[in-house]
């Protein structure tokens, strides 16, 4: 039966993520996006979510302190007989490592402007990454009913920084307060919004073209000569929308609206459905690309998490489905280990609630309960294991030393790091010449950081303390190389007992280079060379 609605259940999918800069709408988007698909009743629940009296975690607690999303929760919900998987990617850019991981799990990427700030750093670090996977990006420029950027530079910016065409599929009629609708360049429609309480679309009216003389009896002359002009020039200059380069990761659509005020949602959803990819087109290490349906079961490990809920302490692996059919209680094989792996408890998550999920398809995601086997870049499978890419490792920025303060938490506090860095939400490494035999942790932002020692407290009953470390620059080395370094090297080895050196700065790893090239320092601690 399942069997049967493998082709069907493949096309209807849709399994993508949302970038942002921190406060350029994502959550808001999200919720807009949920509302349309029946996920959440009332405009407002993902936040007020993070905010419930019930909050079971205490990292959910920080959460709501901090004002960030920390963990990243996959959510499913149905638009116009699809399946959307919407995977939420923490924003905050302390976060980047996690966030970059999530986005392996994707078929598409959607980037969110502010149209008002345009390409922020944080979106160039997270574009770059759906770059390297060569997966579609739209684009959504958001806050429209702010002041704005020019949105012919804004295209331009975007050209220019990300190095993609950004090519228009809708246009606005008025910014800022003038912000009325938006017009389908494609279907020829203008989309006309309402600033009623909670936002709505208003109506949409077909046109006979940009001239229509509607235009001209409802809105300010100037308004309206603007919007012509505009679209002359988009349609003039700004070339054709090709659907292949956008697969391609070539160009990107544009879309533009205000999530706040749920203006411009619509129509993006109604055009996301027909240009993003279902999730048949997984590429292979070999350059060749997975078949969703012809293939057996298969799926890979994304993201671990300990301690998810306090009322279910056990820690849970999230998986995506890359082939075949996922039924609970499936036999897999799994890989790494080779050993054979029932998966008896699979669920679904919306923040902190968890339904049992019995059957899923590719493109879903689901969480199994991880007894300690499981970690990030895993594939189960039950056939022969699919050439999946390898998931990025990041080399870690900022190094400190951690201790437990009190002696007798010392169990606690081991449990706790190796659960914890199993997550691979910060690096953790042993030296037998830094850090007085104490481990050494290592990330991308400090807020990794006090996250990780707020999670030893909160999950684990352990106090800590952190004692920074000067060093900038990590890279891993051949076993090989390690007897051709000099006693001064910062020598270190990470939990899967890889090697790696520290540096101050980058300058010292240039020095250390040419005094050693023979010794090959690489970013990931798996480059073969
Ligand atoms: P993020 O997840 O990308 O960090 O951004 P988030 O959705 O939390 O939005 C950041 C702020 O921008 C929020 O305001 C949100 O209400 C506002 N915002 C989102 N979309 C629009 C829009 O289209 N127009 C305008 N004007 N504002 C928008 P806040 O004051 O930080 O939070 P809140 O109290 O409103 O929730």
């Amino acid at each position: 039966m399942s069997i049967e609605n493998l082709p069907s259940e493949v096309k209807r999918r849709r399994t993508f993520a949302i970038i942002a800069h921190p406060d350029a709408g994502k959550t808001t988007l999200t919720e807009k996006l949920l509302l349309y698909g029946g996920a959440i009743q009332l405009a407002g629940m993902v936040k007020a979510k993070k905010d419930r009296k019930t909050a079971t975690s205490d990292w959910m607690a920080m959460e709501k302190e901090r004002g960030i999303s920390i963990s990243s929760a996959a959510l499913q919900f149905e638009y116009k007989d699809h399946v959307l998987n919407l995977l939420d990617t923490p924003g905050h850019e302390d976060f980047s490592e996690d966030t970059y991981r999530t986005l392996m799990a994707a078929d598409t990427g959607v980037m969110v402007l502010d149209a008002g700030k345009g390409v922020e750093p944080q979106t160039i670090k997270l574009f770059k990454v759906c770059r390297d996977r060569e997966i579609p990006i739209l684009t959504f420029i958001n806050k429209m009913d702010r002041p704005t950027k020019d949105l012919f530079a804004l295209l331009d910016e975007i050209e220019k920084v990300l190095g993609i065409a950004a090519i228009p599929l809708v246009w606005p009629l008025g910014t800022g307060p003038d912000f009325k609708g938006v017009y389908s360049l494609i279907d020829k429609k203008l989309y006309l919004f309402d600033k009623s309480p909670g936002g709505s679309k208003k109506a949409s009216f077909q046109m006979t073209g940009v001239m229509d003389q509607t235009l001209d009896d409802n809105y300010d002359p100037d308004l309206v000569k603007k919007f012509r002009d505009d679209i002359e020039l988009i349609e003039g200059g700004l070339g054709n929308f090709d659907k292949t380069d956008f697969l391609k990761g070539k160009c990107s659509p544009v879309f533009f609206g205000s999530a706040v005020n749920n203006f411009g949602i619509e129509i993006f959803l109604e055009h996301f459905l027909g240009l993003a990819p279902a999730p048949d087109h997984i590429p292979l290490s070999s350059g060749k690309f997975l078949d969703p349906v012809g293939s057996p079961f298969s799926a890979f490990v994304f993201k671990v998490q300990a301690n998810m809920n306090k009322m279910h302490r056990d820690r849970i692996a999230f998986i995506r489905i890359t082939s075949g059919v996922f039924e609970r209680g499936i036999q897999a094989i799994h890989n790494r280990l080779d050993k054979p792996v029932k998966l008896a408890s699979s669920f679904a998550f919306f923040g902190q609630d968890r339904n049992t999920v019995d059957i899923a398809y590719p493109g879903d995601i689901i969480g199994v309960i991880n007894p300690g086997t499981f970690q990030i870049g895993d594939i189960l499978s039950t056939g022969k294991a699919p050439d999946l890419r390898p998931l990025p490792v990041f080399a870690p920025e900022i190094f400190a030393t951690l201790s437990c303060t009190d002696t007798l938490s010392l169990k606690g506090f081991k449990k706790g790091l190796e659960q914890l860095a199993e997550e691979g939400i910060l690096h953790l490494f042993s030296s037998k010449s830094i850090g007085s035999g104490n481990p050494i942790v290592g990330a991308m932002g400090r807020l990794q950081f006090e996250v990780f020692q707020r999670r030893l407290l909160d999950e684990y009953k352990v106090e800590t303390n952190l004692n920074a470390l000067p060093y900038g620059i990590s890279r891993w080395i051949r076993q090989e190389d390690i007897s051709k370094l000099p006693s001064s090297a910062n020598l270190v080895v990470d939990k899967n007992q890889n090697s790696a050196l520290l540096f101050e700065s980058e300058w010292d790893m240039n020095y250390f280079s040419k005094n050693y090239p023979e010794i090959l320092l690489k970013e990931h601690p798996n480059l073969v060379v």
